[in-house]
This record gives structure tokens, C-alpha cells and sequence, in this order.
């Protein structure tokens, strides 16, 4: 049993849930999920700019799966290169990619086969093949370079991570000196018990 959490969690279980689970959301976005998913929810509880969502492929939209707006938090500049930890079906990523413009790189870091291969297409049906690149790996291990980065985002991602503190330290080796992280995610208020700290099917939902 692998243990990267802080208690005795049977993260190759968690690892293989959390594919399992995303996998099926990128196959059949119209099944039934634990968590909320797709355009309408992204305008109507999370303030999406509807305009801006629906210029996006439709099936991109209909994989959104993530828990706030990252990007408005602040502004993504021209040129700047941005990260996507957890970049699913890759509607922050796009979203990202368009601000960033042609000068700019948004890439986006997925651990499911799955999510990457759509996130890919759908970049090349929005006309921003150029600017987007996806990377197999995962919030503990980023294949990203050290001082690379202008912005981090986030969606819906870190609470997944096995370990959040090798998640933050590695978003700080990625980022510039004065780089920025855009983050939506859970937050407790209050300690999990340990009994469901170590359920693995709790923590991949
Ligand atoms: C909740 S979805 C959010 C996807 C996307 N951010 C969005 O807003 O639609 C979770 C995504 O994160 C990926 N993921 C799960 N655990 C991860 C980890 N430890 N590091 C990076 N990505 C992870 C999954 O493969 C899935 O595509």
C-alpha cells in the first residue's frame, strides 16, 4: 500500500477511484456523478460568463466538473505562460489559453488519458492548438519546469491530492518569482475523522 497522505491511506486505491471516476465523466458527461458537472452549473452557480462558455466546444462545457472560477480571481495577462493542475476536459484551460493569446502557453496537467485526449481535441476545435499543451502528471509531481510559470489554476483538484503540502511546494518551484496561483477548491472547517480521512471512496468523491 503506497502512503503519501499524512495518515495511513491506501493511496493507490484512491489513485485508481479517482481515474475511474473522471474517466466515466469523460466518456458519459450525461450519467449520473456525485458532483455537480457541465455549462448550466458553471453560469448559474458558479458565474461563468455565459457568452463566454457557450463560444467553447459544447462537449468541452458539458466535462466541466470544477468547484469555483479560478480565473476570476484576477486577470490573465498576454503572453503569460499559465498551468492548469487538473485540467480535465479543459474549459479553464481554453478559457486561459485565449487570454494568454498567441504570444502566451496554457498547459494543462491531467493525470486520466481520457481527459487529456478530449482537452486536446477540443483545443483544436476552439483554434487554440497552438497555445494549449497537455502533460500527463499530477498535482505532487509536475512536469513542469522550475521559475516557469506565470499562474497556476486550479479547479476542484487539490482536494484530490494525496498530499496537499508536496501539491503547494511544487506550485511554488513551478511559479516565477511574483507568479500567481488562481485557486478554487475545498476547504474544512473542521478535522476530518481519521476513520474517514482513510476512506479512500470518500476522498476520491
Ligand atoms: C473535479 S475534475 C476538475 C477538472 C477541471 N479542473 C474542471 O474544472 O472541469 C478533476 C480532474 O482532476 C484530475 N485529477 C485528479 N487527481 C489529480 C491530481 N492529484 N493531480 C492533477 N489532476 C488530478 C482528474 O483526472 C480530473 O480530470
Amino acid at each position: 500500500m503506497a502512503k503519501a497522505s499524512p495518515i495511513d491511506l491506501d493511496t493507490d486505491h484512491l489513485l485508481k477511484r479517482v481515474e475511474t471516476i473522471y474517466t466515466k465523466l469523460v466518456e458519459s458527461p450525461e450519467g449520473e456523478f456525485h458532483f455537480n458537472h457541465g455549462p448550466d452549473y458553471a453560469c448559474e452557480l458558479l458565474g461563468y460568463d455565459r457568452a463566454e462558455i457557450e463560444s467553447l466546444p459544447a462537449e468541452c462545457t458539458a466535462r466541466f466538473a470544477g468547484l469555483g472560477n479560478p480565473l476570476d480571481i484576477g486577470p490573465v495577462e498576454p503572453g503569460e505562460t499559465v498551468v492548469d493542475i487538473g485540467s480535465g476536459a479543459g474549459m479553464d484551460l481554453l478559457l486561459a489559453a485565449r487570454k494568454t493569446g498567441p504570444r502566451g502557453k496554457a498547459i494543462g496537467v491531467d493525470p486520466t488519458p481520457g481527459m487529456r485526449a478530449r482537452a486536446a481535441e477540443f483545443a483544436r476545435e476552439a483554434g487554440l492548438s497552438e497555445i494549449v499543451e497537455l502533460r500527463e502528471g499530477r498535482s505532487d509531481a509536475l512536469p513542469v519546469d522550475d521559475a516557469s510559470v506565470d499562474l497556476v489554476i486550479s479547479n476542484g483538484v487539490i482536494n484530490l491530492a494525496t498530499d496537499k503540502s508536496l501539491a503547494f511546494k511544487e506550485i511554488a518551484r513551478v511559479l516565477k518569482p511574483g507568479g500567481r496561483l488562481y485557486l478554487a477548491d475545498v476547504l474544512l472547517d473542521e478535522e476530518l475523522s481519521e476513520k474517514s480521512q482513510r476512506d479512500a471512496d470518500l476522498w476520491a468523491a
